[in-house]
């Protein structure tokens, strides 16, 4: 079950290149390539000859061809080409494929899975990727994660995990989850948590102050201690993530001397039991060519790390929607409103919502 009136990100746009690139969105086959006038298109991958995966075969002038006879299709989904047939004899109807919206933009292509036009008919662009806000992004090499779209955004959105699975990449992270303030963003498709101090009265709205290496550790940790004061990010003044319904989870540093850093990743339904992971760094000032190699490093393993650790949760007895029974600890709590968001978006495509999203809260659906 998935929400499908919604943008998700199915690939970079960096990626679109000699061949067509196969990915699976919300069950879907998709075939991804560049049209002859090198705008991003995206169609069905199985070929109504006789079914065979187009993205396994080539690209002519713009045309994906079909690996087992050769068909041509060009953006719009039409064959325009059958070699086995004389030129300008007639081409059967039929030999159509379904496409599906996609907009490039900041780096990634955007799908619409759904039969129903785009609403909005664009998606969201994001401040991390920005140029006029960071001089510069990337993203590490695509995955696919096992686990449900579910069980990957609860990870993503779970710091508890970090002591435990991240222990190369954010060596010597807190047990503690800390105290965090949660506040929905304005269109309700999201939210915010920020790091709050505590007081000896419980937490306050208060940012927390805190050494940087005290939460994401940016970088290897023998390079950390000669890039960390030399950027001014030895500090952090604000430190926030966000979800919204996109599939965008970003962890938002802010230090003390202004430097941004967004650490993001892009998840996108796959499959039932696999989804789709965008991952990647961007930095509004400070950068440094030093730098941008350390978090690079630093990136593909802490993105290595979770796809072990899902992988493993995979093999598992979960319940029919992907997720684990109602048993939560208090760090989970920082799930549930996305529990809460993604519920509110299957019930208004008229779609069952899983028995866990509204069990495990405890809480009153609003
Ligand atoms: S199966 Fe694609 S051309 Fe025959
Ligand atoms: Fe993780």
């Amino acid at each position: 079950m998935y929400v499908t009136r919604n943008w998700y990100v199915i690939g970079l746009a960096t990626e679109l290149g000699a061949v067509p690139v196969g990915r699976r969105v919300c069950g879907l086959p998709v075939a991804l390539f560049r049209d002859g006038d090198g705008r991003a298109r995206a169609t069905g991958s199985i070929c109504p000859h006789r079914g065979a995966d187009l993205a396994q075969g080539r690209l002519v002038a713009g045309r994906v061809q079909c690996p087992f006879h050769g068909l041509e299709f060009d953006g719009t989904g039409r064959c325009v080409r059958v070699p086995s047939q004389p030129p300008g004899a007639p081409i059967a109807t039929g030999l159509q494929l379904p496409t599906y919206p996609i907009v490039e933009q900041q780096g990634l292509l955007w799908i619409w899975p759904d039969p129903s036009p785009p609403v909005p008919s664009s998606p969201a662009s994001f401040r991390g990727l920005d140029a006029s806000v960071v001089p510069r992004h990337y993203f590490v090499r695509p995955r696919t994660y096992g686990g449900s779209y579910l069980n990957v955004v609860e990870n993503a959105l779970d710091g508890a995990h970090l002591a435990f699975v991240h222990t190369r990449s954010v060596p010597g992270a807190p047990e503690s989850t800390g105290s965090w303030h949660i506040s929905m963003a304005p269109d309700g498709r999201g939210f915010e948590a920020l790091a709050v101090a505590d007081s000896e009265q419980g937490s306050t709205d208060r940012p927390l102050e805190m050494p940087s290496r005290a939460y994401l550790g940016f970088a290897p940790r023998l390079v950390r201690p000669l890039i960390e004061p030399f950027l001014g990010l030895d500090v952090v003044v604000r430190y926030t993530f966000s979800y919204d319904l996109s599939g965008r989870v970003c962890f938002h540093t802010t230090y003390r001397n202004g430097c941004e850093d967004f650490l993001f990743a892009f998840l996108t339904p796959s499959e039932a039991e696999k989804t789709l992971v965008f991952a990647g760094h961007s930095r509004a000032r400070g950068a440094n060519p030093v730098a941008d190699w350390a978090i690079r490093s630093f990136m593909e393993i802490l993105v290595e790390e979770d796809g072990v650790a899902l992988d493993k949760l995979s093999q598992e007895a979960r319940g029919p929607a992907g997720l684990m029974p109602p048993a939560v600890i208090p760090a989970d709590r920082t799930s549930l409103p996305f529990r809460r968001l993604y519920g509110r978006a299957l019930r208004a495509e008229e779609k069952s919502v899983p028995w866990a999203l509204g069990r495990s809260t405890g809480e009153a659906d609003s």
